[in-house]
């Protein structure tokens, strides 16, 4: 028995969803309820994402040669979903700047962040990818099981973060089961450090650069200097508080036998899926292009 059949739940299907959204209208300058610093943080978070995600997809395809079927099957899918994110944000991201923010201090930063990868072994790209994979599926859960983080947000935006949320949490353990495979014959202990000191380098990466992300949009709106950073924690780690709430999700990741399944959430993606049928656009479900 692989390390994949042990966790993955055998009932889990990864269904890319072919979503379209902002089509027709746009959410306008400050989205989130009218609050500038949610707004920054979500915009800030969605620059990523056009580029890391193909950075994600690159990094789990480099290890599909020789994965076994049900593996192999994942990647599939979970390329798809990754791919139509990226398309999804792309837009969501010129609507912002259609909307006046210059979002090209934030999308140098994620290049820079890009480069280093590139002069790094696939492997290291890859652990990097699974911790971020982990850090976006703890996030995904909590955006779907407090309906507080989008409260106020135009309609059709939150039901783009929500359905990125619900694919996020769909194929957490694709990442993680690559790197599985693709170091299974390092000792448990090599596995171990090499997975747990580049989550500490992502995660510091990750709240630096969003951070500073969120402030120089909010600079943008004219919020700066201590207002701005107390608007910001207050935010991430009070209310809603997002970064508190994903704490022991986090820590999780360095416990001995951690894998993304052992925290089954499957209850979230049932509730996104009626909520979605009930929606005036049912989600359309894809053939798996990749
Ligand atoms: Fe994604
Ligand atoms: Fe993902």
């Amino acid at each position: 028995m692989t390390d994949q059949a042990i966790h993955r739940p055998a009932a889990l299907t990864i269904t890319p969803r072919d979503r379209r959204f902002g089509a027709v209208s746009s959410p306008g300058r400050l989205w989130h309820g009218g609050r500038v610093e949610a707004t920054a943080i979500y915009n800030a978070l969605s620059t990523t994402f056009p580029k890391g995600e193909a950075f994600f997809v690159e990094s789990v395809r480099a290890f599909r040669d020789g994965a076994p079927p049900q593996l192999a099957e994942d990647i599939k899918a979970f390329t798809t979903q990754e791919v139509i994110h990226s398309r999804e944000h792309d837009r969501f991201n010129q609507r912002a700047e259609e909307a006046g923010y210059d979002l090209s201090k934030l999308d140098q930063r994620v290049e820079e962040r890009l480069a280093i990868g590139r002069g790094r072994p696939p492997v290291a790209n890859l652990a990097a990818t699974m911790a971020l994979e982990h850090f976006t599926a703890i996030l995904a859960h909590q955006l779907l099981a407090d309906p507080r983080h989008l409260e106020g947000a135009d309609a059709e935006a939150a039901e783009l973060w929500r359905w990125h949320a619900a694919e996020e949490i769909e194929h957490k353990g694709v990442a993680y089961d690559t790197w599985l495979h693709a170091t299974r014959h390092w000792t448990r202990w090599k596995r171990w450090k090499v997975k747990a000191l580049i989550m500490l380098l992502m995660t510091r990466n990750f709240v630096v650069d969003r951070t500073q992300g969120s402030l120089e949009l909010m600079r943008q709106d004219g919020v700066t200097g201590v207002r701005a950073w107390a608007a910001l924690f207050r935010y991430l780690w009070v209310w809603p508080g997002v970064f508190r709430k994903i704490g022991g999700a986090w820590a999780s990741y360095f416990l001995p036998g951690f894998h993304p399944w052992n925290h089954d959430d499957r209850h979230l993606l049932t509730a996104y899926e009626a909520a979605a049928k009930g929606g005036a656009e049912p989600a359309k479900k894809v053939r798996r292009a990749a």
